[in-house]
């Protein structure tokens, strides 16, 4: 029995030591090394990287060698990208968690941004789709740069003729959330009550306009310089959260989108059907440890309690899905909104603005150029 004790004494000094090192070596921060541009010259693009954690003032430009098209792969001049929140969640390292993924200590990709919308300026062997001339979209790391190489069977697609660059770079990483967490999610059918919580931002109004093309009536939370918008987006209803709580109010939703995480979970219920549904898209990012992960592990321990369910939710690029924002788009049935442009080297602003959660819409880099 002594012997036992002991056993589970040390097993229990390991798992504390072992929790310990593992949280310093996700905290730790590496100092910022000087940076080591090649000269400028016809083998190099600008592109805005930032070589440890940190504020948006670790984003810098540099000059780094432009990719080459390999076999399979296309050679794409970007003219715009957007911002997202998981661009700064990246730039900070923060939840430390994803740094077992970005890097311990330091970022192991020094590039930023996902979205992009530019035009082929070179195909590998064997590619059949694209040509030098096509105007195109998608989702590769990297996008803060002059240009980005593309696998022609990964996220990129033709640029709907009736859409501008900076149209079509607000789309993929905003749009698809809206879509998969509305369709696959929330499992939303036509004459569904939907609440849109977060209805002005990037992804919310993507998903009030998505959530209005599956059928349900709408409502969308947000401040009221942003109700004209809103409304405009295809809401039935919109609720200024400024002057009143949603979570109060008499009417019942078969689904809230949550892009905010503006309430204590439980406090939905009140406002949800017996079998509704809360998508948690986005939440409040204090805390570096958990930060927006917070709500997920907590809708993971509750909803196996309750009747109603609070879905953790995480966007994944897929072929399928991205067509079918490139047909919406090219239908004029999705609208993207854009609150602001910046240029490539103005990366550390755009990213300090998104950072204060109140974009009305996508925030655009345009890097224009040949
Ligand atoms: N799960 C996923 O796969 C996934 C994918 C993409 C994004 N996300 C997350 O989704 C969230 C939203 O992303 P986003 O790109 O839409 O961010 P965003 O553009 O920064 O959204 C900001 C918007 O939220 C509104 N807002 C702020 N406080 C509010 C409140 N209490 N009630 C209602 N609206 C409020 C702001 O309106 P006012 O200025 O008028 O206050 C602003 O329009 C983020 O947390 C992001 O990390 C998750």
């Amino acid at each position: 029995m002594r012997m036992l004790k002991r056993i589970g004494a040390v097993i229990g000094v390991l798992l504390v030591l072992g929790i310990g090192i593992l949280a310093v070596m996700l905290s730790h921060n590496s100092p910022c090394p000087a940076a080591a541009s090649p000269a400028p010259g016809a083998g190099t693009m600008q592109a805005m990287v930032r070589r440890c954690y940190g504020a948006a003032d670790v984003v810098h430009a540099e000059r780094l060698p432009r990719p080459v098209a390999g076999p399979g792969q296309v050679l794409v001049k970007v003219q715009a990208a957007s911002v997202n929140p998981l661009d700064w969640h990246y730039v900070h390292g923060t939840p430390y968690l994803m740094r077992a993924d970005a890097g311990f200590g330091a970022p192991e990709d020094p590039q930023l941004g996902t979205d992009y919308a530019g035009t082929v300026v070179a195909v590998g062997p064997g590619v059949q789709r694209f040509h030098p001339g096509d105007e195109v979209f998608g989702a590769r790391n990297g996008s803060f740069a002059e240009y980005v190489v593309v696998r022609e069977d990964r996220t990129i697609l033709a640029k709907p003729a009736n859409v501008s660059f900076a149209e079509a770079a607000a789309v993929p990483v905003a749009a698809l959330t809206a879509l998969q967490a509305l369709r696959d999610k929330g499992q939303v059918h036509p004459g569904d009550k939907v609440l849109i919580n977060g209805a002005s931002g990037g992804v919310g109004t993507f998903a009030v306009q998505l959530a209005r093309h599956l059928g349900a009536d709408v409502t969308g939370v947000c401040s009221g310089r942003s109700a004209a918008l809103v409304a405009g987006l295809g809401a039935d209803h919109v609720i200024d959260y400024t002057r009143e709580d949603f979570t109060r109010g008499t009417q019942r939703y078969d689904v809230i989108f949550d892009a905010v995480g503006s309430h204590p979970l439980l406090e939905y219920r009140r406002v949800l059907r017996p079998h509704g549904r809360v998508v948690i898209v986005g939440g409040p990012s204090t805390g570096n440890w958990l930060g927006p992960l917070a709500a997920p592990l907590e809708a993971i321990v509750i909803s196996p309690f309750l009747s109603q369910k609070f879905l953790p939710f995480l966007a994944e690029f897929n072929a399928p899905d991205m067509q079918y924002l490139q047909a919406l788009m090219a239908q004029g049935q999705l609208r993207p909104v854009i609150d602001r442009h910046y240029g490539l080297a103005q990366v550390p602003e755009a990213l300090r603005y998104l950072e204060q959660g109140h974009a009305h819409g996508k925030v655009i880099i345009d890097i224009p150029g040949p």
